[in-house]
């Protein structure tokens, strides 16, 4: 999985411009799903299996975009004025690579103020592709760009430029490899949905999740962590286990569906945290709103730095995600 990981983290993806990764996804997947699909917004909506008596329709959903960064102006001197597509963080972006859809590469760049601990608005930063002039820049007004960074391995951790979601798009395609490779019976109809628009507001997941009418859904994507020495208060820490989403900013998940995560983790004997999120959100919260309402959870990968050019994971939690999704999609579930 590591490197298919290193594979998808290194393209490039912002939101509403996932082609390249989507190629990526669907070569992957081809021999391993029933049905495939690229719908009006770009999601790749893959069907395995179809549904038992005992079954239901499960929408699994991993995002294919990565926070960006779209030029607004580029200026006489050549520099590019930019604003954000997703939650970039102002303290994560000075110094830091950017490379364009069209292949060119820049710094991210602002002036100090006379106040050195106060970090400028985005207004204030600017792109430096090394062009001497407006003429000689090689990007324009419209052009996006996304972090330029390589994943590498620190012990057991994986660091690299948009983990977030491409961990859950590597654990989704592993999924479906193991499930056919152990010739899983899966009493459920299962739609694996690589999303788009997620980090602009879970534009894609909206409306597959509108298409496929889930029974019940659940989004795979990273969650922030405590364990730094200043770190937040929270229960979830990198190394102890896939998250299980019981809230976060904008979502309330069903019980249900957290009561049977853990009770498959449980009778598994595998590693889990419980999840709640005061800040930020997954396609959980689309799903949730889709047509008369969708029970919902998430299945999170334990984070540092997210949304930053160096998001960190650890390869264990991914491992055990991977068991608990394939465990959990293996039995059938009682709803009521
Ligand atoms: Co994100
Ligand atoms: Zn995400």
């Amino acid at each position: 999985m590591k490197s298919l990981l290193k594979k998808l983290s290194e393209t490039p993806a912002p939101p509403g411009y996932e082609t390249a990764v989507r190629a990526i996804i669907k070569e992957e997947i081809l021999p391993f799903v029933d049905e495939i699909q690229v719908d009006n917004l770009g999601n790749l909506i893959a069907r395995k299996g179809t549904r038992a008596p005992n079954g239901l329709r499960i929408m699994l959903a991993a995002h294919m975009d990565e926070i960006g960064l779209i030029v607004t102006h580029v200026d006489e001197q050549g520099f590019a004025r930019f604003s954000s597509l997703g939650g970039l963080a102002r303290a994560s972006v000075r110094g830091a690579r950017v490379q364009f859809l069209n292949g060119a590469f820049g710094v991210i760049g602002f002036e100090h103020s006379s106040d050195a601990g106060r970090l400028p608005p985005f207004e204030q930063m600017f792109i430096d592709l090394g062009a001497a002039s407006r003429a000689e820049c090689p990007v324009r007004v419209g052009d996006l760009a996304v972090f330029e960074r390589g994943l590498i391995e620190i012990g057991s951790r994986l660091v690299g430029k948009a983990l977030d979601d491409r961990v859950g798009v590597a654990l989704l395609i592993e999924l479906l490899r193991q499930l056919t490779a152990q010739a899983v019976r899966s009493p459920h109809e299962l739609y694996f949905v690589f999303s788009a628009q997620e980090e602009i507001g879970s534009r894609g997941a909206a409306v597959a999740a509108y298409q496929i009418e889930p029974d019940l859904g659940l989004a795979i994507d990273l969650t922030a962590s405590g364990g730094t020495p200043k770190g937040l208060k929270m229960a979830v820490e990198l190394g102890c286990g896939p998250a299980i989403k019981v809230r976060d900013q904008l979502t309330i998940a069903d019980p249900r569906l957290v009561s049977w995560a853990v009770d498959v983790a449980q009778h598994a004997g595998l590693p889990y945290q419980l999840e709640i999120l005061e800040r930020g959100s997954t396609d959980a919260r689309a799903i949730q709103l889709a047509r008369s309402g969708v029970p919902v959870s998430g299945i999170s990968i334990p984070a540092r730095y997210v949304h930053s050019p160096s998001e960190m994971v650890d390869a264990a939690d991914l491992q055990n995600a991977l068991l608990l999704l394939l465990a959990m999609l293996s039995q059938p579930l009682d709803l009521h």
